[in-house]
């Protein structure tokens, strides 16, 4: 199955709107995701798995309910990819909230205690691409307003989106 059945499987019970968003939220973190891999030819990136990466890394919205905290997204995307044949990408699911979550952190926050923070260069771009575009409005953020809102969550927090950025200027 690929990427575009993986999301009309998933994601057919989801209100219109909710979808368009979040399909639209998708294809902006992987035209954001290709730009930074064509600027950064000093990794190795393998560009079949970014792409499938961007695409599905949000999967877990389409499986929420009103009752399930929006952060559980990220585990429920995973456990969706692993069930479909996409584990060598699942974890980005979890991985790409925020700028990474730490084993405390997610302790805190609720979700299971493990380490969830991006590994992989592929991991790495997502997360980052991820954060200028949100979901609930048509807006790019800047990266002083990303930067603002990290710091409502805490300096190491935000010390880890300083790093992304820096690895992706
Ligand atoms: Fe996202």
């Amino acid at each position: 199955m690929n990427s575009d059945e993986l999301i009309s499987r998933y994601c057919s019970s989801m209100p219109t709107k909710r979808r368009e968003r979040f399909i639209k939220h998708s294809k902006n973190v992987l035209r954001k995701s290709l730009n930074i891999a064509r600027e950064h030819t000093e990794f190795r990136i393998n560009i079949n798995k970014l792409t499938d990466m961007a695409l599905l890394h949000d999967i877990g919205v389409c499986q929420l309910t009103k009752e399930t905290p929006y952060i559980k997204h990220g585990i429920i995307g995973k456990k969706i990819l692993e069930k479909e044949g996409y584990k060598n990408i699942a974890k980005v699911c979890e991985r790409h909230i925020g700028s990474g979550i730490t084993k405390k952190e997610a302790r805190l926050l609720g979700l299971p205690p493990k380490d969830m923070l991006p590994r992989t260069i592929e991991e790495k771009i997502v997360c980052y691409a991820d954060k200028f575009y949100s979901k609930s409005k048509d807006k790019v953020h800047t990266v002083t307003e990303i930067k603002n809102e990290f710091t409502k969550y805490g300096e190491d927090e935000l010390k880890r989106f300083e790093k992304l950025h820096k690895l992706f200027l």
